[in-house]
């Protein structure tokens, strides 16, 4: 009869008992969860650790003697790795014994505790972390090549070239299970006999996420260590690759991805064979095989074994997932990885390429041109220009034909690798291990001639796909062919015929080199585009039968690289380049050697964006940025009523305010919409500081006064007399402190300031007058007060209800005039008001207004009262040669008139509320949020500890994980521990959502839980 699970039991004081009876160490046991043993971390006075396995009644002496050694084998080859080691017991043997309570033979070892986290536990699991993981894979196996012990050689269900008993458990699964697992074993029965010949080795085999340990550095964690050698064995080394990367990529969108880090780590430091890479992918789901079936049937031996069923739903998650993942583009990708050529015959087709040298002219003899000019369509390309010009296939058409007007004799052509954003829909697009991720990599290169034009073929050939593709508007008629060469074959890809170029084709058809294949498609029926032939090679099919890829994601760019050559190595023209994407460095350097220190970037990997659209912004390798960030682009990025409001205007007049021009007058005429009547004249200027800058010369002149009152940790602006206001900054790094004639209030924070609660705005009023009070006392009256209705470099400081109203009544009866400065909240951010000020039921003497007014083009404007206009003008002229003009003019219009019409303002009320209450959701899981605060589409979220002290690492950290999830974020405050949600406000709910869904997945990881 099968022992019971619960019959091995052995107590914790039993345990006790054990370790200090057989190797004198008297220490507290804890069990531990295993598979076959018994164990217990024992942890003695001195507070050593250890652990004690206590075998099963059945173990044989050998197999643990086996472990033993080996563990003695590594400690002695493997200086840099933590092994555990293997402790003699008092009559110096390594395998121990005792008897139990039954009176059964028990042997009993004990092993050094290493330190460290499991790395099932560990979260997140980066490719950095996989990375070490491999070369401790790695570097173990490498040890092995020298261990020998007649108990490796052994009948082992859980040796992967022992698979074959997992055939006779196929009834255990489901229909669709069965058919995930039959297909493993049947790829891998096609294998079998290259497998068998695979070198051979002792190996861990058994590097599951519990058997791992990581180190205790949160930040940059790494794999230290191995355990548990209980599943050591002779057998193929590719297995131990297997079974490392197997686990490593539980749970991961993309498990190809996944693995070559653990793949890179492991070949760095044991080189693997490309023969051995060439079962890697069937053995990863041969072990997941494994594992279902060990699982299926513990579930009927062992039910009350937990650990047994530990990986079974993510085993079975992966297998399916696995499955999926195309087994030709795996071992390409895994022989990259390794430093082989991706594609077995790249090196052949560039060999043979070398000597083949053809006209473009012979892809289209009836178009009379030979020659190339490039087109660039990469996702910064000014020519492509707007979003909604080159979706609009008429406008795209139109420059085309303008483009090939100029040069009539030459084919525009070009695209080879290029990165593109243009692919507008979802079906290029995916989730992947880190957020979304979209196909971007342009892998032929495209001819743009008219429809109609012939399109001969290069070489003998025969059709393997000729298809209407044009059902889901990727290729519409579709040819590709296949030519043998030498001692490989490579294919053709012809897209963008038209269909009937395609239905006239079988499968079969045998095509002779120079040959007529068909003509290109007129717009739609070849896809989106106006009329162009999409020629691309491929030295491999992978499993496609019908179609092709034109597009790869950019992670995949080297290994589609080498699958699908460069085109022009047929032609070798030297028009047609592939895209490079190396442009960073030299970015980075020239900023470093030209531009001034002063300057920051953003991000600990700064970020290269080419094209902005909505509330996207996108790299140079198409990678799409959720943009939480920018008011800026306050109607969403390059919107197209903006940039053809500015486009138009330039072509036509861009001068100063000297002529009398309408556009003036409608900015002005739009802004008085939005304002109350008290404020109606205008000043326009070019930036947020220089609106300041004015207006602090218009009080100043006003009252005849110098002194200002402005609040702690307040920004206006980067000129002098704005930096003099700014405690942000001169209260700052680099800082020469207060100025004589500024007068600083505290930071009115009822969250972490001076006064705190909802009744703290007279507190902080009080503080105003108290400033008053002693510039009075020095003999002198104030010119103004300035603030901003949302604190925003203080931390998106809401103003405590109140303040603002006291306040603007002790500045007013001083004398003073009171400034709000809406550079960054104003323009319907805050939802409910159009203005900030609005929503403390005050009126200002002056609003300055910057940032959102250009959606990115430079103007900002002053408004006043007439009292305060009247005042200012003493006779000096104002001139500035920028503000006010015609093109300016019309962008602040087209902005203002978008938020209107595209009801921004209400948008950021509902957006802003839902995202609001979903953060304060948030902040009740993640007691780190301690504060959710600000109105509509300006939001910050603060993050301190227990006793509220600001955390800044967490938000630094926090802000690079979210960008490495796609999702841009700020921090500010002058602790900068505070996030700031600013986006464009076309922000929708949606996006509000995966803001949410990443900042929970991030919020999770171990640094950010940490104490
Ligand atoms: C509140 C506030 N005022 C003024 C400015 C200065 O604006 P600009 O950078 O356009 O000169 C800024 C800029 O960040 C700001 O945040």
């Amino acid at each position: 009869m099968a022992l019971e699970y619960t019959d091995l039991i052995i107590s914790s004081l039993q345990a006790e008992k054990i370790a200090t009876e057989l190797f004198g160490v008297d220490g507290k046991a804890a069990y531990l969860p295993g598979e076959i043993d018994l164990n217990f971390k024992l942890t003695d006075d001195q507070k050593r650790v250890f652990v004690l396995k206590i075998s099963r009644p059945d173990s044989s002496f050998d197999f643990l003697d086996y472990q033993q050694r080996l563990l003695k084998h590594l400690e002695t080859r493997n200086a840099s790795i933590e092994h555990p080691k293997a402790i003699a017991d008092l009559k110096g043997d390594l395998v121990s014994s005792t008897r139990d309570a039954s009176n059964r033979k028990r042997f009993v070892r004990l092993l050094t505790w290493v330190p460290g986290r499991i790395y099932s536990s560990v979260n997140p699991q980066t490719d950095a972390l996989r990375y070490s993981l491999g070369q401790t894979c790695g570097t173990v196996s490498s040890a092995l090549k020298s261990f020998e012990h007649p108990s490796a050689k052994r009948n082992f269900q859980w040796d992967l070239a022992q698979w074959k008993w997992t055939l006779s458990h196929l009834d255990l699964f489901s229909s669709e299970k069965k058919e995930t697992i039959l297909y493993f074993q049947n790829l891998f029965e096609n294998k079998e006999e290259h497998y068998k010949k695979l070198r051979k080795s002792i190996i861990h085999n058994d590097a599951n996420d519990n058997n791992i340990i990581v180190s205790e550095n949160l930040l940059s964690p790494k794999v230290k260590t191995l355990i548990d050698f209980g599943d050591a064995i002779y057998t193929q080394v590719i297995n131990d690759v297997a079974v490392a990367c197997a686990y490593a990529v539980f749970g991961l969108e993309d498990p190809l991805q996944g693995v070559l880090p653990v793949l890179k780590g492991y070949h760095e430091i044991y080189p693997l064979e490309p023969e051995e890479l060439e079962v890697l992918y069937v053995c990863l789901g041969i072990r997941l095989v494994i594992s279902a079936t060990k699982s299926a049937l513990n579930k009927i031996d062992e039910p009350d074994n937990t650990y047994l069923q530990i990986s079974d739903t993510s085993a079975w998650e992966l297998l399916n997932k696995w499955k999926d993942v195309n087994d030709k583009l795996a071992l390409f990708s895994f022989r990259h990885t390794c430093g082989y050529q991706g594609h077995p015959n790249e090196a052949a087709f560039l060999g043979w390429s070398q000597g083949q040298t053809f006209r473009i002219s012979e892809l289209f003899p009836e178009s009379g041109a030979d020659d190339v000019t490039p087109i660039d369509l990469s996702v910064g390309s000014t020519w492509l220009g707007l979003k909604e010009d080159f979706a609009d296939f008429s406008h795209f058409d139109f420059k085309i034909d303008q483009m090939q007007k100029l040069e009539p004799n030459k084919i525009i052509a070009g695209g080879y690798l290029e990165a593109r954003s243009v692919y507008g829909t979802s079906s290029y697009d995916k989730i992947g291990n880190s957020g979304a991720e979209s196909r971007t990599i342009h892998l032929g290169v495209d001819f743009w001639l008219p429809a109609q034009t012939p399109v001969h073929t290069l070489f003998d050939g025969e059709v393997i796909t000729a298809v209407n593709d044009a059902g889901d508007k990727e290729y519409g008629g579709l040819i590709i062919l296949k030519h043998q060469v030498d001692q490989f074959y490579f294919y053709t890809l012809y897209g963008h015929l038209s269909v009937e170029s395609a239905t006239s084709h079988k499968k079969g058809d045998q095509i002779s080199k120079g040959e007529r294949i068909g003509v290109l498609g007129n717009y739609p029926e070849n896809g989106n585009w106006p009329p162009h032939l999409h020629f691309q090679v491929m030295l491999s099919m992978l499993d496609y039968h019908i179609d092709f890829p034109g597009v790869a994601y950019f992670k995949q760019i080297e290994v589609f690289k080498s699958i699908c050559p460069d085109p022009n190595l047929l032609f070798k023209s030297n028009v047609l380049k592939p895209a490079k994407f190396d442009q960073e460095n030299q970015l980075i350097q020239f900023r470093n050697d030209h531009l001034g220190k002063g300057l920051s970037l953003s991000y600990d990997n700064p970020l290269h964006i080419v094209r902005g659209s909505g509330v996207y912004l996108f790299d140079s390798t198409g990678r799409k940025f959720l943009d939480t960030v920018n008011n800026v682009a306050h109607v969403g990025h390059e919107h197209h009523k903006v940039v053809r409001a500015g486009q138009a205007q330039m072509a036509v007049l861009n001068t100063n305010t000297r002529y009398l021009h309408s556009n003036l007058q409608e900015l002005a005429e739009e802004l008085i919409k939005t304002l109350p009547q008290e404020l109606s004249v205008f000043h326009f200027v070019n930036s947020g500081s220089e609106a300041n800058e004015l207006a602090l010369r218009m009080v100043r002149t006003a009252s005849g006064q110098k002194d200002i009152l402005a609040s702690e940790v307040g920004y206006h602006g980067n000129s002098n007399a704005c930096i003099e206001i700014s405690s942000y900054k001169f209260d700052g790094k680099g800082g020469q402190g207060c100025p004589e004639h500024t007068h600083i209030f505290p930071m009115p924070d009822a969250f972490r300031g001076k006064y705190r609660g909802v009744e703290s705005g007279k507190d902080y009023a009080g503080e105003v007058k108290n400033q008053i009070d002693s510039v009075e006392d020095l003999g002198r009256k104030i010119a103004g007060f300035i603030i901003e209705p949302i604190i925003s470099c203080g931390g998106q400081v809401e103003l405590p209800e109140g303040f603002l109203k006291s306040a603007y009544e002790f500045v007013r009866n001083a004398g003073g005039y009171c400034i709000s400065d809406e550079v960054q909240v104003g323009c319907g951010r805050m939802g409910n008001t159009f203005w900030g000020f609005e929503q403390h039921g005050v009126i200002p003497d002056v609003v300055t207004i910057g940032k959102p007014l250009g959606n990115g083009h430079p103007i900002a404007a002053v408004v006043c009262t007439v009292d305060l206009a009247e005042r200012f003008s003493n006779g000096m002229e104002f001139f500035n040669t920028f503000g006010g003009n015609p093109v300016s003019c019309s962008i602040g219009t087209a902005v203002l008139r978008t938020v209107r019409e595209e009801r921004l303002q209400q948008n950021a009320l509902e957006t802003g509320e839902y995202l609001k209450n979903e953060l304060w959701l948030l902040s009740k899981k993640y007691p780190i949020l301690g504060d959710v605060r600000g109105q509509g589409l300006f939001l910050g979220i603060e993050l301190v500890d227990a006793n509220l002290n600001p955390e800044a690492e967490k938000a630094s950290y926090l802000v690079n994980r979210m960008k490495a999830h796609g999702i841009l974020m700020s921090i500010d405050g002058p602790d900068h521990n505070v996030l700031k949600i600013k986006p464009p406000m076309v922000f929708s709910k949606n996006n509000a959502l995966e803001l949410i869904q990443m900042l929970e997945k991030i919020l999770d990881e171990d640094y950010m839980r940490s104490g």
